[in-house]
């Protein structure tokens, strides 16, 4: 019979159809990170490993697995796979796309909502008993209905964004390697080169995966093109924009705000510098978290796997 092992511990419903045909193994915890070590050891007679975004599935975890056919990983990103290691090992990799963009996208704009009208901020004061007055300028923060927003990456989450923006009359610019003439036609949205979208949005959104040409594509430069009123929310990949360049641009008030779903490290360490900064709302990468996604993302990975160890083509295979 062949074997699957889990990183973490899921709900009994999402692993239900996979115990009725494999043997399955799943991590005793639903919070505590596996080592790489223990996942080499836990996971090494697997012909399948599930995998989550905090798991490194490098090319020497890949090398230790000698059954390994498949890596399904939970998540739409799968920055955290080396897949080219796994295609020269004839391993399939698969991701969990769709079912979470609207999800992930209501997530975005929310934290949206929350930087620019500083909600977090005015909540943890009033809980800290700091509501003494009623004082005319406090918490007042950037008006988003009407306002420009620039979205980098303009793939399916970034176009739900995009939608929403336009039920809040928001100028949408995007910016993509390939221009989108059908969005642009359908909603009018506008295609605009990186320093352009830069220079013009009051709120640029980041929804670009993680590769080699994004990584650290926000950085002192482009900080320096945006408006100081911008306000940047990151719902793509902590390592998208250079941590120490965006501090720096918040800490000297070069940009107006920033709003982090994602961090280089993560969970990021409580003593990270952007942390400081009252001018930053943070959230702990829960993009795609609510129950009905998260349960329709375990299905698309039990199906995934299901497929490859039944010899037939998995849906959603990255390599
Ligand atoms: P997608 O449909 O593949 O969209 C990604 C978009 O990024 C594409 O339109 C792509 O267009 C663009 N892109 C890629 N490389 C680029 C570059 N160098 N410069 C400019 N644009 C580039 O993926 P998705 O489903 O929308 O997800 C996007 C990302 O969001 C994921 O990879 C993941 O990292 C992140 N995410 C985060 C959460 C969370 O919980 N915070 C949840 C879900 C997803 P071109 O190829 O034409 O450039
Ligand atoms: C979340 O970050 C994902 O990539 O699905």
């Amino acid at each position: 019979m062949d074997k699957v092992f889990i990183t973490r511990k899921l709900p009994d419903e999402a692993v239900a159809s996979l115990k009725e045909k494999f043997e399955v193994k799943m991590w005793h915890s639903d919070e505590i990170q596996m080592t790489s070590e223990e996942l080499k050891i836990e996971a090494k007679d697997a012909h399948a490993i599930w995998t989550m975004l905090s798991d490194k599935v490098d090319r020497s975890l890949i090398a230790s697995l000698p059954n390994l056919k498949v890596i399904s990983n939970l998540g739409v990103g799968y920055n955290n796979i080396d897949v080219e290691a796994a295609k020269e090992n004839g391993i399939i990799v698969t991701n969990t796309p769709g079912v979470l963009t609207e999800t992930t996208a209501d997530l975005a704009f929310s934290l949206l909502l929350a930087t620019a009208r500083r909600v977090m901020e005015a909540e943890r004061d009033l809980r800290a008993g700091h509501w003494k007055s009623r004082s005319p300028m406090q918490y007042t923060g950037m008006d988003v209905f009407g306002a420009t927003i620039g979205i980098i990456g303009m793939g399916r989450i970034g176009e739900a964004v995009a939608r929403r923006a336009k039920g809040f009359n928001m100028n949408v610019l995007y910016h993509n390697r390939t221009r989108k003439m059908d969005v642009e036609k359908e909603f009018g949205f506008t295609y605009a080169e990186l320093d352009t979208l830069l220079e013009e949005s009051d709120f640029i959104v980041l929804l670009t995966p993680l590769t080699p040409e994004t990584k650290g594509l926000i950085g002192e430069r482009e900080l320096s093109l945006m408006k100081d009123t911008a306000t940047i929310i990151n719902v793509a990949r902590g390592g998208v924009v250079d941590e120490q360049a965006l501090y720096d641009a918040l800490a000297t008030n070069k940009i107006w705000a920033a709003g982090l779903d994602v961090f280089e490290v993560e969970p990021v360490p409580l003593d990270h510098p952007l942390l400081t900064l009252p001018n930053v709302t943070v959230l702990p990468h829960i993009g795609s978290a609510s129950i009905r996604t998260r349960l329709a993302m375990m299905q698309m990975n039990a199906k995934a796997i299901e497929a490859v160890l039944e010899e037939k083509e998995p849906e959603n295979r990255v390599v």
